[in-house]
């Protein structure tokens, strides 16, 4: 079902284009509801995240989080669960309402918008905000507007988390996406005002090994009440 020569094929006929984004809804329409032709989607919360959850007493209650690049909504449904007032985010309108299909109970606000035209209203708005595969799916061009995009909607005192694939900086990324990400361009985080917390780094339990980067950030600059732990 999930044939990664044609994702590749379809994401490098729209990045040829100067579209990074395109691709996504090109992909989720045509799968027609069928998870199984999305490669990321696994129907449940991301396990690095479940088990990030598992070590942190996270207190949503009262605080809004953020989801970007949602997809289709598991992640976006256990922060909510773990009491956040939830915003899930993503390009793609197809991914959006196939959320709202899926989740059709949800208190999770999910929403059609790009990361690469941020929305005014969402400056400073986030308490908690989760970004997890979404940067290693468009080119490196596009990565810096995105995490500025994130950190302006950090509330000051807020926290980040990135979960993505990682790679040393001599290590070759790729021609087709997912592109593995290094320590030194996350490093545009810290530049942009946050504070690194925590970085692991670490292989998971997939056969070959993945290496993940799973990052917690504060955006320190300003005045804030912060996250509860
Ligand atoms: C690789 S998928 C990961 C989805 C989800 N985070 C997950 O882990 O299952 C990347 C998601 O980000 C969305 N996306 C890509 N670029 C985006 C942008 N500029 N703004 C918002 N969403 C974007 C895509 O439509 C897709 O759903």
């Amino acid at each position: 079902m999930n044939n990664p020569t044609r994702v590749s094929k379809l994401a490098a006929q729209f990045i040829q284009k100067n579209d990074p984004t395109g691709w996504f809804e090109e992909l989720y329409s045509q799968a027609e509801g069928n998870s199984e032709f999305i490669p990321w989607a696994e129907s449940i919360v991301n396990p690095h995240l479940a088990s990030w959850l598992d070590g942190h007493n996270l207190e949503g209650k009262g605080q809004k989080a953020l989801v970007v690049g949602c997809g289709l909504g598991d992640d976006a449904e256990a922060l909510s669960d773990v009491g956040f007032q939830v915003t899930g985010f993503d390009v793609s309108p197809t991914a959006v309402a196939w959320c709202k299909q899926r989740f059709q109970n949800t208190s999770v606000d999910y929403v059609v918008s790009d990361a690469l035209q941020p929305e005014a209203a969402w400056k400073n708005s986030f308490d908690f905000i989760l970004e997890s595969y979404t940067l290693q799916a468009l080119p490196e061009s596009f990565r810096q507007q995105i995490m500025s995009t994130i950190v302006n909607y950090l509330t000051p005192g807020g926290m980040l988390l990135i979960i993505c694939r990682g790679r040393g900086i001599q290590e070759d990324a790729g021609v087709s996406p997912p592109w593995a990400l290094t320590k030194e361009e996350l490093f545009f985080l810290e530049k942009l005002g946050l504070k690194q917390v925590s970085f692991e780094d670490y292989l998971d339990d997939n056969n070959p090994p993945v290496r993940r980067f799973r990052i917690k950030y504060l955006k320190v600059k300003g005045q804030g009440a912060g996250i509860k732990e």
